[in-house]
């Protein structure tokens, strides 16, 4: 048996015979009615603008792109009853962490909203670099049940804002597999179940690099496509089409737009057509 696989078939096997509730990572504990408690870690506005971060902040002009485009996407969740959206783009460096960051940011503003932001790009995880947060343990600790899921979420927050986070972690190979496997199928419909009233952003690694995105398609129910001006080419964006076709692609983002007026530039929305 390959090492991936010996790796898959230790964390099922662990999480089949786990007697230890803590370390489970799929203990229904939020529906069992506990309350959980999440580590905690209060944002610095100066790392996040440092690091493009900028939507949790109402009065900086940047943001407003992010609240456009908030309310663009979760009228298309809502109108659809669409829990997760997932932000992905053809090739690497377009923007994608930075987007689901500020998405996030934009959408824990509103009142009546709460946010978990998942870190799924495992071979360049940046979500915690780019919030500020320190994280010993990510997504693949827990896939593997070297983890807790409570354990490894952070409560971070901003002024009265507050963002879930659930950290990403590098793995060095096979990344594809976890994001296939069952253990993230299990993770997914406690996240699903657990958080029912939040909006569940998933920071994807590219479509055109692996088949990681591929791998976990069947589990998407809206993308948001982010494409940049000088990276993105008309073919990957077709390539990626033909890929995604399973998913609705809720919108697609123009980043690095250079004109400042235009420097957030969202265009398509194809939900629900073909
Ligand atoms: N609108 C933008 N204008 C200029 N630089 C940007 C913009 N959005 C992101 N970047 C920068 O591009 C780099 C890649 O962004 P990132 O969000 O990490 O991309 P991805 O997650 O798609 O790999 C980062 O250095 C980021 O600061
Ligand atoms: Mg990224």
């Amino acid at each position: 048996m390959d090492p991936i696989r010996q790796a898959l078939e230790r964390a099922r096997s662990a999480r089949l015979s786990s007697k230890d509730a803590s370390l489970d990572p799929f203990t229904p504990e939020a529906s069992a009615g506990a309350e959980i408690v999440y580590r905690e870690v209060k944002l610095s506005a100066a790392h996040l603008e440092a690091k493009r971060i900028v939507a949790h902040d109402p009065m900086l002009e940047s943001g407003r792109y992010y609240d456009m485009l908030r309310t663009q996407v979760l009228q298309a969740m809502d109108d659809q009853g669409w829990q997760i959206l997932a932000i992905t783009s053809p090739t690497a460096g377009c923007g994608k962490t930075v987007t689901a960051c500020n998405l996030a940011m934009s959408i824990a503003r509103l009142p009546e909203r709460s946010v978990l932001l998942i870190d799924m790009d495992m071979m360049k995880p940046k979500v915690a670099d780019y919030l500020g947060i320190e994280a010993k343990n990510g997504i693949l600790s827990v896939l593997q049940v070297r983890a807790g899921l409570s354990s490894t979420m952070v409560r971070t927050s901003i002024q009265d804002n507050e963002l879930l986070v659930l950290p990403g972690e590098v793995c060095r190979s096979g990344s594809a597999e976890w994001m296939a496997s069952q253990a993230m199928t299990s993770l997914i419909e406690t996240l699903k179940r657990d958080f029912r009233s939040y909006v569940i952003i998933l920071d994807l690694p590219p479509v055109l690099i692996g088949d990681d995105v591929l791998a976990i398609l069947p589990w998407l129910e809206s993308i948001l496509l982010v494409t940049a001006v000088g990276t993105s080419t008309l073919p990957d964006i077709k390539e990626c089409y033909k890929h995604l076709k399973s998913a609705p692609i809720v919108r697609v983002l123009v980043n690095k737009v250079s004109e400042r007026t235009e420097s957030y530039y969202g265009y398509g929305y194809h939900y629900g057509s073909s």
